[in-house]
Parts: C-alpha cells; sequence; structure tokens
C-alpha cells in the first residue's frame, strides 16, 4: 500500500491503536496530523514517531475547539477517530461528567466532524470511525459504552449513504492491549488478558499494530462503505 502524498488525521491519535496506524501510515509514506486534548501526549507521541507529523491541540467534541481545529489542519484525504474516554460502570452510578467525556469523543466528535471537517477532505478520500465488541457483547458496567458503539455503528452506515461519494467506515476491536486500560489494577489487567488468551478463538489479546493494519486497508478500499469490520480475536463468537 503507498500512501505517499496522503494527508491522514487521526483523532485520538497519540496513543495506543491511533498511534499505531499514524506510525504505519508514516512507514507507507503519508503525513500524518494527529488530533487529542493533551498537549503533552501529543508532543510525546510526535517524538516517538518515526517521521515528523503535524498535530493540533482540541477537544473533538467541543463545537468551537473542533471548529478551530479543523482550521488548523487544512484540505486532508483520510480521517480516523479513535478519540474515547470511557468509564465502565453500571450507568445509574456514573457521574454526569464521566457521560458528557464518553459523549464527547464517540458522539459529538464524528457530529463535529461532519459539520466543520468535512469541508475539508479530498475527491476520493475516507472516514473509519471506532466502535467496540461491547456495542454485540455487553457486560455488566457498558451500557453506555455499548451504547455509543452501537451508535458509532448506525452513524457510519447512515453517513455513507447521506454523503456519498465519501465512504464511511467503522472499525470495532475486541479487547486490545493500550493505555486505555490503564484504569485497571495491572495484577487484574494481567489476568484478565491471560483469560482471554486461552477463551478467545485466535489465542490473543489484540495489538495496536493488528488493529492499524485492518485500518488502514478499510480507508484505503475503494469499493468498501457503510461496512462495520469486528477485529476481536474472535470475541463475538465465544
Ligand atoms: N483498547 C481496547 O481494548 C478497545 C476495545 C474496544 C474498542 N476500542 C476503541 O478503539 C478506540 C481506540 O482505543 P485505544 O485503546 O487506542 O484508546 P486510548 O489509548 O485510550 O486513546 C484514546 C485517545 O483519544 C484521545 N481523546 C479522548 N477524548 C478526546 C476528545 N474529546 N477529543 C480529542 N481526543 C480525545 C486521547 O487523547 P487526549 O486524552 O489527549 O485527548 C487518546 O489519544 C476507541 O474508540 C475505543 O473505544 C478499544
Amino acid at each position: 500500500m503507498d500512501l505517499t502524498e496522503k494527508h491522514i488525521v487521526i483523532a485520538g491519535g497519540s496513543t495506543g491503536i491511533g498511534f499505531e496506524i499514524a506510525r504505519q501510515a508514516q512507514l507507507k509514506g503519508a503525513h500524518v496530523t494527529l488530533m487529542g486534548r493533551s498537549a503533552e501526549k501529543l508532543t510525546n507521541a510526535e517524538k516517538k514517531l518515526p517521521l515528523r507529523a503535524s498535530y493540533v491541540q482540541c477537544d473533538i467534541g467541543d463545537a468551537e475547539s473542533a471548529k478551530e481545529g479543523f482550521k488548523q489542519v487544512g484540505p486532508f484525504d483520510y480521517f480516523i477517530s479513535t478519540a474515547a474516554d470511557l468509564t465502565y460502570a453500571p450507568l445509574a452510578e456514573m457521574e454526569t461528567g464521566a457521560i458528557d467525556r464518553m459523549l464527547a469523543g464517540k458522539f459529538w466528535g464524528p457530529v463535529n466532524l461532519v459539520k466543520y471537517g468535512l469541508k475539508n477532505i479530498k475527491e476520493g478520500g475516507s472516514v473509519v470511525l471506532f466502535s467496540g465488541l461491547a456495542a454485540d457483547r455487553p457486560a455488566p458496567g457498558t451500557s453506555m459504552v455499548s451504547a455509543l458503539n452501537a451508535g458509532v455503528e448506525g452513524l457510519v452506515r447512515a453517513l455513507a449513504v447521506e454523503l456519498a461519494p465519501i465512504r464511511f467506515n467503522g472499525i470495532s476491536p475486541g479487547v486490545v492491549d493500550t493505555e486505555g486500560w490503564a484504569f485497571m489494577p495491572e495484577q487484574d489487567r494481567k489476568g484478565f488478558f491471560a483469560s482471554l488468551e486461552t477463551s478467545l478463538p485466535a489465542r490473543k489479546v489484540g495489538a495496536p499494530a493488528d488493529l492499524a493494519d485492518a485500518t488502514l486497508f478499510t480507508l484505503v478500499n475503494p469499493y468498501l462503505t457503510g461496512e462495520i469490520l469486528h477485529v476481536n480475536g474472535g470475541g463475538n463468537l465465544v
């Protein structure tokens, strides 16, 4: 895959899956712009990437911040959002602030992309949004995560029709070993991952590289739109 002269914007690209997508895209020739709320995370990410990247500090879930952010980004070929700030807890116990932060990345982010970002997408461009396994396989404590992931998938299908010929696709990861699991005490996390390594059909926890590979394929394939690619080691089968 040759991404020379392609400009790829990644909201959430300063850590985890988004960062690995940025790394792989650069190695295939793309220029990459990272978007995120924390300037520190963005500068650290830029230093770790193999080549120079641009970055724009903004909250994609905040209309004014996103509008300004997309102005700074300028024209682009592809947009990916891995932006998420998730809390796992029973809905009745969740604080409004936590719910708002979840909505910002996964719901308002895509809305602001459509309202303020897409006027700058080039012909032939496409968008990949991230949902997740909880959309199909909810567990206690995941109701908001499940609802938002299912919402992302609905939006992908509707926007693929509404905004054609811009292509919209979704990636639904299973458990992937990223900073997103930092909220879990290390021992618990190791135990959780070990249990998945025996129960999942793929016998492994996802690596960011597994998701980056699938995302870049989804981004450039000209005949793929309105689709949700499940990259979860068979997590929806067990
Ligand atoms: N890792 C998994 O096991 C897993 C499983 C299922 C689904 N997923 C989905 O896959 C995607 C990537 O997951 P990940 O584990 O790589 O995430 P991650 O490492 O936690 O990274 C999330 C990124 O989103 C940015 N972000 C959060 N809210 C934002 C906002 N409002 N505006 C702009 N940037 C924002 C964060 O940076 P700042 O804090 O600096 O803003 C961070 O760079 C997410 O959509 C997640 O729900 C992941």
